[in-house]
This record gives structure tokens, C-alpha cells and sequence, in this order.
């Protein structure tokens, strides 16, 4: 099995042997309110419980006896090598908690061999992120609160700041109700709840940012096989599965259940990401085993952000590699190509 690369954070190298460790320091760092603001679901956060209860629901298939002598989770993405097929997803107002925000994020992403997706509503933006992690894989998300030339004017500077794919966030049309957000009466300026989201924005609006872009688009928050199929047919270049983290629809399915008929609708002819729920190596593996190339990670960014900063988290994704190579080696596999569905099979879901 390779070793994983030593990163250059020897204070925090050893401290947090597991990632639950990296969690519980999380909570002791974070108070009430901003614990709740990454942890929360929308509603009766039952789409939120539906995206672990659908990776649970997954056992492996393990193959013995085979030469697992060079494990190793690397990918292409971009045409970029990567470590994992991680995306840090796109997570807002990540200033409350995290010291530099977005900016620690992506330095965090650079540094490990992963890639970064900068949300809109985080700051600092664009520019100040290019700034801080130049060589990283930079992406960035968008949430469209203006008219035409407002999305273009972003576009150009998301593109002129090196950002490799444009994403559209599409799963927000109307901002929905965390209870857990709305019992502290102190709504945060990217939390008013009812306000107007993204209602007006349709296919067209795809149509006319695709025609403008340079770089490859996503669509994030893509929850049917119908909606792949148009996101192809509108030439999306990457389908971005998710119910953000189950913080927008409440009653919708677990990512993972969503997967296998987005993965056959796309049929090869888009990447397909997802992502919710996903905080373990074995997680990861079963996201690319059902047919994902990338998975985004959400919470366990902010967890490891809130526990050390940058360092933190490069410690995070440490921990997921090993865990990543642990778990191929014992399924009898050196890389994430060999995996397909072979290696699962569903079980009765422990919800
Ligand atoms: C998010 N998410 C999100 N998505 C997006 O497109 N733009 C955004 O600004 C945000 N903001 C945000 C804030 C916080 C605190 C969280 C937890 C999530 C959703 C995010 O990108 C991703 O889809 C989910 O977090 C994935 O689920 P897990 O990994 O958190 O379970």
C-alpha cells in the first residue's frame, strides 16, 4: 500500500488521529449557533437523514486474495492529477466560523492535491482566494441574484481569476426553512428565510451562460434522471447530484439513491459529482463504485476548518486518503477505475 505524502503541518501531523476526533474538536471550537448553521437540515431534516440511511444502506462486496500492493485514490479532474476525487464543496458564510474562509479552504485544497469550489456568498471572493491558493484546482459556484449582465460580469471574473468550471447552484429557487436557524432569531444576511431565491431562473438562463462560458459548466442540485437527460441536452459538461447537504427540499431521496439513474441518463456523456453525506473514506469509494467520478464534501470541510483552519483540513483529507486506500486494498482493488457496481450491494437501510 503506498504511504500517504507528509504535508508540511507538523504541529497538527499527529494530533487528530481519527476523524472523529476532528469532529468532536469542531464542536468544542464552534458555539451553539454556528454548530447548528453547519449541522442543520431544512424542516423535519428527514432528506438530510436520507443522504447517511442511503450510503448505509450500501454494503460492500470485498475480492481477496489479489495484489493490493499499490493502493491509491488518485484521479483526473480538469485535466489535473488530484490525491481523491474530492471537490470542497461550495459552503456559505464559511466566515462565521472558519478563520480566512474560503480562502483557508482552497490553500487546504492546493496543498493536499484536491479541489476547491468557492461559494458566491463567501467571503473573501473570487480575487482574494486566487490570491491565497494561486496553483490550487479553483472552481466557483453561483447563486444568480442579479440580472444577465450581472451573471456575466461574475462569469468573466470567476474565468479571468483561473477558475477551471463555472457552477450554477440550481436546487435553491426558494430558500427554505432551517428550524434549527430560525429558533435563534438572529438570521444572517444569507439566511433570510422566504426571501426571493432563484425563482425565475430556467433552462433558457443555462442556454445563454453555456453560449458565454470558456470554461466547463455544472449544474449543482440536480435530483432526476429527466433533469440529467435536459442538463445534457442543454450541454451541461458536469451533473452535479445533491439536495444540498438536505437543506433545501425536505422529504426528497439520499444522494446515493439518486445516483444510479443519473449516472445511466448521463450515460458517459457528462461527469457526474455527488455529494451528501459523505464523511468517510468507504463513502467515497461507494460514491465511485456506483458510478460518480467526484464526490463534494460539505460538512466534514467545515469540520475540519473549525478544528484547525487550513491545516485542519489538509489533516481531514489525510485521514480520508488513508481511509480511501485502506478500504480499496481490502476490496481487493489498487484504484478508483477498477471499482463498478460489482463491489456493492444494497442492504436494508439502518435508519
Ligand atoms: C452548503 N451548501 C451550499 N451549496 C451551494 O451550492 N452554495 C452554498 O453557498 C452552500 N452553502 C452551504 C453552507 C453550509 C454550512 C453547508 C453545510 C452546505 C451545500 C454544499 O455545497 C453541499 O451540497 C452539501 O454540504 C453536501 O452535503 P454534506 O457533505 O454537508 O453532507
Amino acid at each position: 500500500m503506498t504511504t500517504p505524502k507528509q504535508t508540511s503541518h507538523p504541529a497538527t501531523q499527529h494530533a487528530f488521529l481519527t476523524l472523529h476526533e476532528i469532529i468532536q474538536k469542531a464542536r468544542q471550537k464552534l458555539n451553539h449557533d454556528h454548530w447548528d448553521y453547519i449541522v442543520g437540515g431544512t424542516e423535519t431534516e428527514t432528506t438530510l437523514r436520507r443522504n447517511r440511511a442511503a450510503l448505509d444502506a450500501l454494503a460492500f462486496r470485498p475480492r481477496v486474495l489479489r495484489d493490493v500492493s499499490h493502493v491509491s485514490g488518485e484521479t483526473t479532474f480538469l485535466g489535473r492529477k488530484l490525491r481523491l476525487p474530492i471537490i470542497l464543496a461550495p459552503v456559505g458564510s464559511l466566515e462565521l466560523f472558519a478563520p480566512e474562509a474560503g480562502a483557508a479552504a482552497a490553500r487546504a485544497a492546493g496543498e493536499f492535491g484536491v479541489s476547491h469550489m468557492l461559494s458566491s456568498v463567501c467571503e473573501p471572493g473570487i480575487e482574494a482566494v486566487q490570491r491565497a491558493a494561486p496553483d490550487a484546482l479553483r472552481l466557483f459556484q453561483l447563486y444568480v441574484h442579479g440580472d444577465p449582465a450581472w451573471v456575466d460580469e461574475i462569469a468573466a471574473r470567476a474565468e479571468a481569476a483561473g477558475n477551471a468550471a463555472f457552477c450554477l447552484t440550481v436546487d435553491t429557487a426558494h430558500y427554505s426553512r432551517r428550524e434549527r436557524d430560525l429558533a435563534k432569531r438572529n438570521i444572517r444576511r444569507h439566511t433570510v428565510p422566504g426571501r426571493e431565491h432563484q425563482p425565475r431562473l430556467t433552462w433558457k438562463d443555462v442556454d445563454r451562460l453555456k453560449s458565454k462560458l470558456k470554461v466547463p459548466l455544472i449544474l449543482k442540485g440536480i435530483g432526476t434522471a429527466e433533469d440529467a437527460a435536459l442538463a445534457v441536452e442543454h450541454g451541461v459538461d458536469m451533473v452535479y447530484v445533491s439536495n444540498h447537504g438536505g437543506r433545501q427540499l425536505d422529504h426528497g431521496l439520499g444522494s446515493m439513491d439518486v445516483l444510479p439513474e443519473v449516472v445511466k441518463a448521463v450515460n458517459k456523456r457528462a461527469t457526474v459529482i455527488v455529494d451528501g453525506g459523505i464523511n468517510r473514506g468507504s463513502d467515497i469509494v461507494k460514491a465511485i463504485a456506483a458510478g460518480a467520478d467526484m464526490v463534494g464534501i460539505g460538512r466534514m470541510q467545515c469540520f475540519g476548518l473549525a478544528a484547525d483552519g487550513s491545516a485542519g483540513l489538509v489533516r481531514t483529507l489525510e485521514l480520508l486518503e488513508a481511509e480511501v486506500n485502506i478500504c480499496l486494498g481490502l476490496l481487493g482493488v489498487n484504484s478508483l477505475k477498477e471499482l463498478d457496481g460489482s463491489y456493492l450491494r444494497a442492504t436494508t437501510a439502518l435508519e
